[in-house]
């Protein structure tokens, strides 16, 4: 087998991470849990493959194009790093054209006829429709613990979210979370939530890793994204989103997906993981809203990789989420789908991604290219107007190349206009920055750090970005003991 290059082994290792994940979260993901009713249809079982596949005939499509190969240097259709080869469709669909060519002028416009616009796009051909009525979720706390988090005295809950099933028993879906807030808060807190790795899994995972010899990447040096939040007086939730969505095509006709449409397979325009998982996100959000620790009118969002895709679906949504750390979230997240640079749009077409999209957009990969999109991604980052959001990636050298850094700013860049239209500021500059340089006066940020597939190096520059927007009451700022 060909070695990989150099500068891929560390995000290779992560990917393997997550993908291990991915199966053994599906493995014991949701499953069927009541005898089957004798007027319910079954579930319907299909492998990632067949489902595909099946996708592709709805479509009418023969044949998608190959991916990029991100592993093998010499292989024909090795990923694009060559920046003169990296923008074949420069032109991008103006955020402030209505669709029958007129200007957007004024926020009212925007709001009212331009922004739904966009929105249609992605719901139809990118990300999928969330179905018009979606079950209740009823939230249990299963467990609190008061415990230290570095030297911070906090109270963690333990949450599930029970969606109700009534309408299709066949199908069980319980959401996973966790909040962590400073015990010594004297009111509700700013709250981030990360999309992230169940603790259980992580644990099982380094077992199996280790007893084969293989070393777990050690953690990044200083204190982690947690403490540092919470040295501001602010508290911190993890996500499973894998417990709302399983991370892989079988399981489209199971979980929040197969549940709304009673273990049947998708339709081209029905929503894949990402809106799932947001979908998650904003439930998680309607039960802070209740609970009397968490500002729920100071959330934020982030994820990284393909939860970083998720985090920017959520923040694009649901316009209660107050900010967004969106990290190496790539194509499908924020990286702008007509580049050419590491990932392309074949890679998300392919079985193992295509379940984080729409069906729909399998025809990208197929007859049409990026450049017949109506849409892209500075556009879904033009959804989160006016609120802030924080765009990151690491290094080429370091193995980050995959997620095109540059794109991902050109996308932040381009979606400055509407931010300006309503008041706020963009980037502030169309130029390139040099790696470490942190662009965060504006209400888009940007910084490429100089670490590999990691959201690590990013965290203390996003909390200084969101200290402009998130502020713990003096009485729950002072529960901190020390400053990151
Ligand atoms: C792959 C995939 C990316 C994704 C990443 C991840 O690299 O191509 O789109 O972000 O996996 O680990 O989530």
């Amino acid at each position: 087998m060909p070695r990989p290059a150099p500068h891929v082994l560390p995000r290779l290792s992560c990917l393997v991470l997550l993908t291990s994940l991915a199966g053994l979260a599906a493995a014991q993901g949701p499953q069927s849990a009541k005898p089957a009713a004798k007027s319910l249809p079954p579930v319907v079982h299909l492998t990632s493959e067949q489902a595909h596949q099946r996708m592709m005939r709805l479509l009418h499509i023969t044949s998608l194009r190959p991916g990029a190969n991100g592993m093998d240097p010499k292989a024909p259709n090795y990923a694009n790093y060559d920046e003169s080869k990296a923008n074949p469709y420069p032109r991008l669909p103006d955020p402030l054209r209505l669709n029958d060519g007129k200007e957007v002028t004024t926020a009212k416009e925007w709001w009212d006829k331009r922004r739904p616009e966009i929105e249609e796009d992605f719901d139809r051909d990118i990300y999928g429709r969330v179905p018009r009525e979606t079950p209740r979720v009823n939230w249990e706390v299963t467990k609190t613990t008061d415990e230290k988090v570095g030297d911070v005295p906090v109270i963690t809950k333990e949450l599930v979210g029970h969606v109700d099933n009534s309408s299709y028993p066949l199908i069980t879906v319980n959401i996973k979370a966790s909040l962590t807030t400073p015990a010594k808060a004297k009111g509700p807190v700013p709250v981030i939530i990360e999309f992230g790795i169940d603790p259980a899994f992580l644990a099982q995972m380094r077992a199996r890793m280790e007893a084969r010899g293989v070393k777990f990447p050690p953690p990044f040096p200083g204190p982690t994204w947690q403490e540092q939040v919470l040295a501001k007086g602010w508290g911190y939730a993890v996500l499973i989103p894998t417990t709302v969505q399983a991370d892989n095509a079988a399981g489209l006709t199971e979980g929040i997906i197969g549940l709304c449409n009673k273990g049947q397979p998708r339709q081209p325009a029905d929503w894949g993981a990402l809106r799932a998982w947001a979908w998650g996100a904003s439930r998680l959000l309607d039960y802070f809203e209740t609970d009397p620790a968490v500002d729920a009118k100071q959330v934020g969002i982030t994820g990284h990789s393909r939860y970083g895709k998720a985090a920017l679906v959520t923040m694009a949504y649901d316009q209660r989420f107050a900010i967004a750390y969106i990290s190496s979230s790539g194509k499908g997240g924020a990286a702008l789908y007509r580049r050419n640079w590491g990932e392309k749009v074949a890679n998300v077409a392919a079985t193992s991604e295509y379940h984080w999209m729409a069906g729909n957009f399998l025809k990208y990969a197929g007859p049409l290219t990026a450049k017949d999109m109506s849409v892209d991604t500075h556009e879904l980052i033009a959804m989160c107007a006016p609120r802030p959001v924080f765009l990151s990636a690491g290094s080429l050298e370091k193995g980050d190349g995959w997620v095109d850094a540059k794109g991902t700013f050109m996308a932040g860049a381009a979606a400055g206009p509407v931010y300006e239209l309503l008041g706020k500021k963009g980037l502030g500059t169309t130029v390139f920055p040099p790696i470490e340089i942190p662009l965060i006066r504006g209400d888009i940020a940007f910084r490429q750090h100089s670490g590999g597939h990691t959201p690590a190096p990013n965290w203390p520059t996003f909390i200084e970005f969101a200290s402009r927007y998130l502020h713990a009451s003096p009485a729950s700022a002072g529960a901190q003991t020390h400053a990151p």
